[in-house]
């Protein structure tokens, strides 16, 4: 399949790995890009430059194929070291970087001069439009059944994707509730250029988190997530669990009240728990509704080899069939 997508990141298929917070490491990131589409390293996982420059590296001896890192811009009372990651992603001549959370316009011209193709995420039309503005060479637009952040709009990609389709002139990639070969030819049919997984990459062979959290998403079905820090304007989807329902007694106790600290034990600093070592109750993490379509952990090559397959399907005898004669 050849798309605005593959020939802009030179891919040979139209999926991307979203970043992921401690699933974003070097394993998953070639493991999807030596299966044809592209892989991505989450940098704030990695803490310091000099460690995800290490990533990089290690990434590069497992894949010769193209791979990009993830930025993910928030607000923060002590800032990552956003210079020192940006230096290191030039430095090792990384050809792509999806940014995500706040406007990336401060970064871009650091990474265009770099010859680095940059793809921000976005929630919303508008927002989709001023990345396109700044010179963003695509965008991942996330709808409101996304793992992670859907913003505050809560519109689905039913009409996210059309509407994205309708006023954007650069390529876009389908993102949020994607998990195979129907969800590609649907987000082709509504004008994206290709798909963004990130919940269902997590269920795969190379995935390198616990097993508990792969038979967790296998487990859970669609009705089984939750929004959390709604209150805070920080919504973020999460697959439920007793650290959630109590976060969430919290919030309908507190209301207007409710502050970060009223919530820390629940959210912050769990991920190494839940990833890691697999203690499933440790807190809110994120994982979106397509955890009800997600039924077995195949390779990254197999799952992405099934979609395409499966895409062609769809096309060529699915739909084909339906023509009038
Ligand atoms: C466990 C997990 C962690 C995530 N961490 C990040 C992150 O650190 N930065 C980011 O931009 N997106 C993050 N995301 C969002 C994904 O990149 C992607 O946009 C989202 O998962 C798409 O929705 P889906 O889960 O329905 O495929 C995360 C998603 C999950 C499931």
């Amino acid at each position: 399949m050849r798309t605005r997508i593959t020939e802009l990141f030179g891919i040979e298929h139209p999926i991307i790995q979203g970043g992921m917070h401690y699933v974003g490491f070097a394993e998953m990131a070639a493991a999807v890009s030596n299966a044809g589409g592209l892989g991505i390293i989450t940098g704030l996982t990695q803490g310091t430059p000099e460690k995800l420059a290490a990533e990089i590296d290690r990434c590069k001896a497992m894949t010769d194929k193209p791979f990009g890192v993830n930025l993910t811009f928030l607000p923060a009372l002590t800032p990552p070291d956003y210079p020192g990651l940006v230096e290191v992603i030039i430095k090792a001549g990384v050809p792509i970087v999806e940014t995500a959370g706040n406007n990336p316009q401060q970064w871009l011209p650091a990474l265009k001069d770099a010859g680095i193709k940059v793809i921000h995420k976005c929630t919303s039309v508008r927002h989709s439009l001023k990345a396109e503005s700044i010179g963003c060479d695509a965008v991942s637009v996330d709808g409101f059944e996304c793992g992670g952040h859907p913003g505050e709009d809560d519109i689905p990609n039913f009409i996210l994707l059309p509407r994205a389709a309708e006023e954007l002139k650069i390529p876009f990639v389908a993102s949020g509730g994607m998990a195979d070969g129907r969800s590609l030819v649907a987000a082709m049919a509504m004008g994206a250029d290709g798909m963004n997984m990130g919940t269902r990459f997590i269920a795969t062979q190379e995935a390198p988190v616990h097993d508990n959290v792969k038979q967790a998403l296998i487990a859970a079905s669609e009705r089984d997530t939750r929004l959390i820090m709604r209150p805070l304007r920080n919504t973020e989807r999460v697959l439920n669990n007793d650290a959630v329902e109590r976060l969430l007694q919290k919030e309908k106790e507190l209301g207007d009240k409710l502050g970060f600290a009223d919530i820390a034990d629940e959210v912050a600093g769990v991920y190494p728990r839940i990833m890691k070592d697999g203690d499933m109750d440790a807190g809110g993490w994120s994982c979106g509704m397509v955890a009800g379509l997600i039924h077995d952990i195949p390779t990254c090559k197999e799952l992405i080899d099934r979609i395409m397959a499966e895409a062609d399907t769809i096309i060529a005898q699915r739909l084909e069939g339906f023509r009038a004669a």
